[in-house]
């Protein structure tokens, strides 16, 4: 799938988030390297610590269904310049993808930034040694 596809395929995702807290839908898709394409989307909670964003919820969602070796990330949300993933995605991203990994940051006007996860989380923790 071409990275429009894949900006096209995110916008129409974030149908699906659960934002009754927020009414801030946000759309993530994970391509997998054998071609396989996980979406997701933000689900929250009335205790809302308990919100998983779409990021999370892409990668999760993959790694259940047994896809551990990934090509790209794409992150849609109606914001004004390229969406900024948070803390806590920007570390399971530094856990299960290479440091590599291009994520494409979309804003409502499907303008792109597109940085690493290390550019994301330089200097990241990655293991106990
Ligand atoms: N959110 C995401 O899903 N991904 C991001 O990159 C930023 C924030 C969600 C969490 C919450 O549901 C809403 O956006 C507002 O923070």
């Amino acid at each position: 799938m071409a990275t429009t596809e894949l900006i096209d395929l995110a916008v129409e995702t974030t149908k699906n988030a659960y934002v009754p807290y927020s009414h801030f839908p946000v759309g993530a898709v994970l391509v997998a390297k054998n071609g396989a394409v996980f979406t997701g989307v933000n689900v929250e909670n009335a205790s809302f610590g308990l919100t998983n964003c779409a990021e999370r919820t892409a990668i999760f969602k993959a790694v259940s269904e047994g896809f551990v070796d990934f090509e790209e990330l794409i992150v849609y949300g109606e914001t004004e310049k390229p969406i900024s993933p948070c803390g806590a995605c920007r570390q399971v991203m530094a856990e299960f993808f290479n440091q590599d990994l291009p994520v494409t940051l979309v804003a409502k006007d499907k303008s792109t930034v597109v940085m690493t996860v290390k550019e994301l989380l330089p200097y990241s923790f990655t293991d106990l040694t």
